[in-house]
């Protein structure tokens, strides 16, 4: 099976919705079947249990290449477009 490295999900945080890339930075678990979101803006990768920030997509507890993440559209017109889409890597 082939991957596509630009295949994302959309994931809700604890401020608004956020679209990663689906696979994980460190080795690949498939974040649609293997992420689970936790409080405070945090994905864990049940793969090898990393951890990564919504907003940045930096790894919190370990070190590994960061997450590609944005804020979706949606969330931007939430706050009546006032903030642009955080962009980290797209
Ligand atoms: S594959 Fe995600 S933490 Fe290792």
């Amino acid at each position: 099976m082939s991957r596509a490295s630009d295949e994302r999900l959309t994931v809700q945080g604890a401020d608004g919705a956020y679209e990663i890339s689906r696979y994980c930075p460190h080795a690949g678990e498939d974040l649609a079947i293997g992420g689970l979101v936790l409080e405070g803006n945090v994905i864990r990768c049940l793969g090898h249990n990393l951890e990564f920030d919504l907003k940045t997509g930096e790894c919190l507890n370990a070190r590994c290449n960061p997450l590609l993440t944005r804020r979706t559209l949606a969330h931007a017109e939430q706050n009546g477009g006032r903030e642009q889409p955080h962009l980290v890597g797209f």
